[in-house]
């Protein structure tokens, strides 16, 4: 059964700084004011054009689902992200190596439980999906069980997700460590019970060279060569810190990412969290192998982990995704993590364009991930993951924006000022999976509920 749903339709097909630049983000940016989007048997799109065109041409019974005055994207797409940490997002006081100790390890070693698990991914996916996330690159905890449990929650919910179980054997307290044999046997145990089950796929996620022995890595590298299609997530030269510790640890390395390239790591689905501080040359095997930087601006932020340069990985081809790395990240929001970018970039007297910033939220993200054929874009035969926004959210926001005189300018106020109210639905393969409207059961509302 077909449905249709009318509002303001934006997205895009193309990298906006690779396709022309202009006040309106060049031919790859796609804004229909009046729009018509078709979703169609299984979630997926049908059609994409003008309300005037297609509205005359609709099967008998198609329900049209009215969102006009709101702005229809496909949804936000996180390329790094922390499920355990929900619970310790805004962490007080330290960067990153005394950050893990005392906030984070603690933290993951609850989720041996496997029933802690599922409560937690049940409060992580509700709020993506608050967000507007649809798809995310997720780490697990260093417990098999816990990705056991996310995998079935996104799974109930019909999520596109990836994600793994960290894989660490040393520099952590035990009850957050494996050994480099059972790393390698309970990953493989989970690529194959879940890798490529409907819309999951799996994540090989040795956590940071410093806490995986060489031969931890090297079978992280052998994971990789058993199973072509899996991913590999880690993070890469982040803290100023990390990286002496590294060099310090893998003497024989030529920098951070040799670490990780001697291992076999690198290649067209490894997506490295940060990368902040790389050097020529790790950027250029970055470019040379098509890995994949997940840039976390509000993590950078928090953390205080250092000022992320757009611009040298423009400059080398390599592909950038956002990444918002809660809990490091202090907020689920794409809109945090794009506000926070483009105020990263000025420290670097960069200015971030909105349409790029929004195109390396969705789309971007989605070549990322290697997901553009599927999501990420509106185009016929995609699936159909798309959020609603309102940029009248809060009574605040309609006075600022009733000022925006042009789509460039609202999009970078929406970026700057937007928060979860702005999301005012989301859709999981064509189903509303969040909304803001509130529907208020008279039972609720006597009890106070509201
Ligand atoms: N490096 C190693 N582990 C982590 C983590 O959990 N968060 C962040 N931001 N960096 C890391
Ligand atoms: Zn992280």
């Amino acid at each position: 059964m077909t449905t249709a749903f009318r509002g303001t339709l934006l997205y895009f097909t193309d990298d906006p700084l690779s396709s022309g630049k202009s006040a309106e983000g060049g031919d790859a940016v796609h804004h229909i004011q009046d729009g018509l989007l078709l979703v169609g048997e299984g979630g997926f799109i049908e059609r994409v054009g003008e309300y005037s065109e297609l509205i005359g041409e609709l099967p008998f019974g198609v329900e049209v689902v009215d969102h006009s005055g709101k702005i229809l994207m496909p949804g936000f797409v996180d390329c790094h992200i922390h499920y355990p940490q929900t619970e310790m997002i805004a962490a007080y006081g330290t960067q990153l190596l005394d950050w893990l100790e005392t906030h984070t390890f603690p933290v993951e070693s609850k989720f041996k439980d496997y029933d802690y698990g599922v409560k937690i991914a049940e409060r992580f996916c509700t709020e993506l999906l608050r967000n507007g996330t649809t798809t995310a690159l997720v780490f697990g905890s260093v417990h098999p069980e816990s990705v056991d449990a996310f995998f079935t929650v996104a799974q109930q919910r019909k999520l596109r997700m990836i994600a793994g179980k960290v894989m660490m054997d040393r520099h952590a307290p035990d009850t957050v460590l494996d050994t480099a044999e059972t790393s390698y046997t309970e990953s493989k145990a989970l690529i194959e019970k879940w890798h490529g089950k409907d819309r999951l796929d799996y994540a090989v996620t040795p956590r940071f060279a410093p806490t995986s022995t060489p031969e931890q890595l090297q079978l992280a590298g052998r994971l990789l060569e058993e199973f072509p299609g899996v991913y590999l997530h880690t993070h890469l030269s982040e803290n100023k810190d990390e990286i002496a510790w590294v060099k310090q640890l893998f003497p024989d390395s030529e920098h951070y990412l040799d670490v990780y390239d001697q291992a076999g790591l690198l290649g067209k689905r490894s997506v490295f969290a940060h990368g902040i501080h790389l050097c020529d040359d790790e950027c250029q095997r970055m470019a040379d192998s098509d890995s994949v930087v997940a840039h976390c601006p509000s993590s950078n932020l928090f953390l205080g982990s250092g000022l992320f340069d757009l611009q040298k990985m423009d400059d080398y081809g390599i592909r950038v995704g956002i990444g918002s790395d809660v809990g490091g990240g202090s907020s689920f929001s794409a809109f945090d993590s794009l506000a926070d970018a483009y105020k990263i970039q000025q420290l670097r007297d960069v200015n971030l364009d909105p349409f790029r910033a929004l195109y390396l939220a969705t789309l971007g993200g989605a070549k990322a991930l290697s997901l553009d054929d599927r999501i990420g874009s509106f185009k016929p035969g995609m699936e159909a993951d798309f959020i609603v926004l309102d940029p009248k959210a809060t009574d605040f926001l309609a006075f600022r924006t009733q000022h925006c005189k042009s789509l460039k300018e609202l999009l970078f106020v929406l970026n700057t000022l937007g928060d979860d109210r702005v999301v005012n639905a989301t859709y999981i393969l064509g189903e509303l999976a969040h909304t803001t409207d509130m529907i208020v059961d008279a039972e609720q509302a006597s009890e106070g509920a509201y």
